[in-house]
């Protein structure tokens, strides 16, 4: 079932959203070589809190930390602790903030000191695929046309769409109705409507599609050991079209 939010419950998630972009930024801010994921991890947890949040990660399903640190070819759902952050890697951070009763979710891949080309292109091409997808986020469209607009930018450059991960419903809680793929099938998915909030976040590859979990039962990487990107907005369909509620509550044109 797809809960669709009021106007006055859209402001709520914005709320929430900007206390997420924040800390995504101040996690930005103190993302250099030496630092250890743990020490990031505290700093996102002691921001959110004294923003009048919660970190919605902590405790879901017995997760340890307020936010996702997945370095490299780790895909999603990184344990913050004592790995050291390295010039040339990248760490993609993940974080959902809770606030009067409304949940908002982003993440970012970001550079730790100066990365390789490749890299880059890989990164550019994950945050050109989430804009993509974010566009077809319109009243009247469906979810599959956001799918395809994420696939298209991701294969179009040569990369991999990750199959088994899906982007999502988010609002009342972390994970509503519907599912948001990062590609087509002959299922297009539900329509669009006035009040949906989603959140759209293309996983994509520099190489396979296939993943595997660690022993740890949350961390998940690229099975052929390749980087990986992960970029995420929660975004409101509103009549005068598609809203990031994580950013700084723009109207994509
Ligand atoms: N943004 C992630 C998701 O949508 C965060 C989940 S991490 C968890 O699944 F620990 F909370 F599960
Ligand atoms: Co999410």
């Amino acid at each position: 079932m797809i809960i669709r939010k009021s106007a006055q419950e859209i402001e709520t998630m914005a709320r929430a959203g900007k206390v997420v972009a924040e800390a995504l930024a101040l996690i930005e801010e103190h993302l250099q070589p030496g630092i250890t994921t743990g020490e990031l991890d505290a700093l996102a947890d002691e921001f959110i809190r004294s923003h009048g949040g919660e970190p919605t990660f902590k405790g879901y399903k017995g997760y340890p930390a307020a936010t996702c640190l997945s370095p490299n070819s780790m895909v999603v759902h990184g344990i913050p602790g004592r790995l050291k952050l390295q010039d040339g890697d990248i760490l993609s951070v993940d974080v959902g903030v809770t606030l009067d009763g409304f949940v908002a979710d982003s993440a970012w891949t970001f550079p730790v000191g100066s990365i390789s080309t490749d890299a880059q292109r890989l990164l550019d091409t994950c945050k050109a695929a989430l804009q993509a997808g974010i566009a077809e986020a319109r009243v009247g469209n469906s979810i599959g046309d956001i799918s395809q607009a994420v696939q298209r930018v991701t294969e179009e450059a040569g990369y991999s769409v990750i199959r088994s991960l899906v982007g999502h419903g988010v609002g009342r809680s972390m994970h509503e109705d519907p599912q948001v793929p990062n590609f087509v099938s002959a299922y297009r998915g539900p329509e669009l409507k006035e009040g949906m909030t989603i959140a759209i976040e293309p996983m994509i590859t520099a190489g396979g599609p296939d993943v595997y979990i660690h022993d740890d039962e949350w961390s998940i990487s690229t099975t052929d050991g390749s980087l990986a990107a992960h970029f995420e907005h929660t975004v409101a369909v509103t009549a005068a079209g598609p809203r990031i509620l994580t950013e700084t509550g723009v109207l994509v044109p």
